[in-house]
């Protein structure tokens, strides 16, 4: 028995990255997944897993529309009967903008596909699972919207929105067994991220990339991948309204050189 078995999980943005991670071991774990993203390489990754043994569908679509996600979810009752799991995770970076590079245009583009997205996925998938047997919807956050230093004003802003917006619903879903919680990845190397991780192997200086984490490392989808499918799980039947920060420890300091205070033991 997997930890997902007979389960039905929907993930967004599974094309790449830490969606398609999630979306490989949740199938690998026994859960039916059906994957959304803008991307036609979504397809790409519903047969591999199909490939790997697992059952899963592609939908080619925008999940920051709501006519769009409403459907998909009904489709998904009609279809397998239940909803278990939504992993809400599409997301843009809009790159590094500072306030006054960051226009109106981008600024609600942003917000609608990271935060409204999200929302979407939330108020329908928790519909769904509440008249059923309840389930478990985990929102793609950010250290970014923990606080400042990891993303531009908008992607701070929709990440701290996702996160409180995670505490909302599981309030407002008391008495459902709907359990709605967080995760907050540091950074991670994955389509998003490819540019940075590029420049700074293309200048010899891929190590310096993770010199301020503890772990002094970058993360892998896989890693983030291993928290989704705890807060999807049984395993975190107790786990409610929480944002689980999976960063290898980069958000437990403020930005002071360690030298200063004489911890430079290795
Ligand atoms: N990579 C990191 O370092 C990092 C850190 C913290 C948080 N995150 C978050 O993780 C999530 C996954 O990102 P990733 O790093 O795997 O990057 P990624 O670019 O590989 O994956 C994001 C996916 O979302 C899809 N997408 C974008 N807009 C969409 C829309 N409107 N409808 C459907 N799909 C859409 C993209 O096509 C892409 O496949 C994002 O929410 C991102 O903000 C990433």
């Amino acid at each position: 028995m997997g930890k997902l078995t007979g389960r039905v999980a929907v993930v967004t943005g599974a094309a790449g990255g830490i969606g398609k991670a999630s979306a490989r071991l949740f199938a690998s774990e026994g859960a039916a997944v059906v994957l959304l993203d803008l991307a036609e390489s979504v397809e790409e990754t519903a047969a591999l897993i199909c490939r790997e043994g697992g059952e899963a569908r592609a939908c080619c679509v925008d999940s920051s529309r709501e006519q769009i996600v409403a459907g998909v979810i009904s489709d998904v009752i009609k279809d397998y009967g239940r909803l278990d799991v939504v992993l809400a995770n599409a997301g843009i970076s809009g790159g590094l903008k500072s306030l006054f590079e960051q226009d109106e245009d981008d600024w609600a583009q942003l917000l609608r596909i990271n935060l409204t997205g999200t929302f979407l996925a939330i108020k329908h998938g928790a519909k769904a699972m509440a008249e059923g047997m309840g389930g478990s919807i985990i929102c793609t956050a950010s250290i970014a919207g923990l606080r400042s230093g990891a993303g531009g004003p908008a992607y701070s802003a929709s990440k701290a929105g996702v996160i409180n917006l995670v505490q909302v619903a599981a309030q407002q879903l008391s008495g459902s067994n709907v359990r709605v919680n967080a995760i907050c990845p540091g950074l991670v190397e994955t389509g998003m991220t490819s540019m940075i991780f590029d420049a700074a192997r293309d200048a010899g200086k891929e190590g310096r990339l993770g010199r301020l984490n503890p772990l002094r490392r970058a993360g892998s989808a896989d890693e983030i991948a291993r928290a989704a499918l705890f807060l999807a799980s049984d395993d975190s039947s107790y786990v409610n309204g929480h944002a689980l920060v999976v960063d290898g420890g980069l958000s437990t300091s403020h930005p002071v050189s360690r030298q200063e205070f004489g911890a430079t033991a290795c």
